[in-house]
C-alpha cells in the first residue's frame, strides 16, 4: 500500500480508518481511492504523481480539478507533491499548475533571499550565490500569516548531486525534539533582529537586500504600514538603513489538521546557521569546495559575533534578548537534518509543499540551475 492512510484518517478526525478497499470506505472518508486517480503514484515525502498517459499540463490541471478532494486530502497527508514527467517547460505552465492546487496565489514576498520577478507571480527562487546553504524553513514563518502553500519548479535542472531542494516534515521535527528542548524553546520564545540597507546600499556580505526591495516602497508610511501589518517592529537607522525586530511563534498548528510542527526562522537566522549548516552539507558530501566554503564560514562567523547582536544582518535570541546557545540549535538541526528528503530535480518537476507541515532549503550548487517559486 503505498499511501499510509490510516494516521490521516486520525488526524481528520474521522469514524474510522480509509484502509479498504471499498469505494464506499473512500467516499465517507471525503477521499478519493488512489488506484481511481489517472497517475502513477509513489513515495511518502514527497507523494511522487507521474502521468500514466497524458502528460499534458492541460490533462494535468483536468485530473486535479476532478479529483480536487483526493488533492487536498494527499497533500494534508503527504505534506508535499512533485509532479513528474509532465510537459512543464515555461513559468506559464508551471503557474497553471499551482493554481490548481491552490489559486489565491500571492506576491508580496517578505522574505530575506534576493528574488526576481519572472511573471506576476513567479519569482526566481534565490539570487543568494550558488555556495550559499538555505537551512531548512517554512516560507514566511515570521509574518502573521505566512502562506499555506508554496511551489517551486525546475526550469534548468542542476547536476546530479547538488542544488537540490530538501524538504523536511516540520511536524515530526516538533515530535521528535529531544525532552527538555520544546519547552526550552516555549519557555523563552523567538525574536529576531534583522538590519537591511539603504535603497542601492549593500551591508556586509550576509546583508541580503535593501529594505526597499523588500518591501517594494522607498515610502517610509507604507513600509511602517506594512511592518504594524506583519507584526514587525521598524527601526529606522542612521544612513537610511532599517532594523526589524520581532517575535514568532515556536510552533504553528496546522489550520486544517490541528497538527502542531516545528515553524519558527531559528536555525535560519542565527548566526550559526552558515556553519551549522556548512557542518552537515560536508558530512553528507564531503567535497574541497564544501570543506573550503565550511572554513570560510568559520572566519565570517567570527567577525559576525564581534557585533553587537542587534547591528548583525540578521539574529535569533531569546525573546528577552539573551543566547540562545549553539548547542541548543545543534540540537533542533540534528533533529531536522535527520527527517531531511532530498530528492535531486528533473527538469520539468513541480514541487507542491503544505507550508504549514513541511519546510524547504537549498543545497549548494555550481553551474546552471534556474529554480522558480511562487505561493499561495
Ligand atoms: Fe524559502
Amino acid at each position: 500500500m503505498g499511501l499510509s492512510r490510516i494516521p490521516l484518517a486520525q488526524r481528520l478526525g474521522v469514524e474510522r480508518a480509509c484502509a479498504g478497499e471499498d469505494p464506499s470506505d473512500w467516499r465517507r472518508c471525503g477521499m478519493a481511492n488512489p488506484s481511481s486517480v489517472p497517475w502513477r503514484l509513489s513515495g511518502e515525502l514527497p507523494l511522487h504523481l507521474e502521468p500514466d498517459a497524458d502528460s499534458s499540463v492541460g490533462a494535468l490541471c483536468e485530473g486535479l480539478r476532478e479529483n480536487a478532494d483526493w488533492l487536498r486530502q494527499s497533500l494534508l497527508q503527504h505534506g508535499a507533491i512533485r509532479f513528474r514527467g509532465f510537459d512543464v517547460r515555461a513559468p506559464d505552465d508551471f503557474e497553471r499548475i499551482a493554481r490548481c492546487v491552490n489559486p489565491a496565489l500571492g506576491k508580496d514576498y517578505l522574505g530575506t533571499s534576493p528574488r526576481d520577478a519572472v511573471t506576476e507571480y513567479v519569482f526566481n527562487a534565490s539570487e543568494l550565490p550558488d555556495f550559499f546553504p538555505i537551512a531548512q524553513h517554512c516560507e514566511m514563518s515570521f509574518c502573521a500569516q505566512p502562506p499555506s502553500h508554496l511551489f517551486f519548479c525546475a526550469l534548468v535542472a542542476p547536476a546530479t548531486g547538488s542544488g537540490e531542494t530538501p524538504i523536511c516534515d516540520f511536524r515530526k521535527v516538533w515530535r521528535d525534539l529531544p525532552e527538555g528542548l520544546r519547552e526550552r524553546f516555549l519557555a523563552g520564545g523567538i525574536r529576531h533582529v534583522r538590519n537591511y540597507a539603504a535603497p542601492g546600499k549593500r551591508g556586509d556580505a550576509v546583508q541580503l537586500k535593501s529594505w526597499d526591495e523588500m518591501f517594494q516602497s522607498q515610502d517610509h508610511s507604507i513600509v511602517e504600514q506594512k511592518c504594524r501589518n506583519e507584526g514587525f517592529e521598524p527601526v529606522w537607522l542612521e544612513g537610511d538603513g532599517l532594523r526589524l525586530i520581532s517575535t514568532q511563534p515556536v510552533f504553528r498548528t496546522h489550520p486544517l489538521t490541528g497538527e502542531a510542527a516545528w515553524h519558527n526562522h531559528a536555525t535560519t537566522f542565527h548566526t550559526t546557521s552558515a556553519v551549522g549548516e556548512y557542518e552537515q552539507i560536508v558530512k553528507l558530501r564531503p567535497t574541497d569546495r564544501h570543506r573550503s566554503v565550511l572554513d570560510m564560514a568559520r572566519t565570517l562567523e567570527e567577525q559576525i559575533l564581534a557585533k553587537p547582536p542587534d547591528e548583525r544582518s540578521m539574529h535569533t535570541t531569546w525573546v528577552d534578548g539573551s543566547e540562545i546557545s549553539r548547542e541548543e540549535l545543534e540540537a533542533v538541526r540534528d533533529v531536522i537534518w535527520q527527517n531531511t528528503v532530498i530528492e535531486p530535480w528533473l527538469e520539468g518537476d513541480v514541487l507542491a509543499i503544505d507550508n504549514f507541515a513541511v519546510s524547504h532549503g537549498r543545497m549548494p550548487y555550481e553551474g546552471p540551475r534556474r529554480i522558480v517559486v511562487c505561493w499561495a
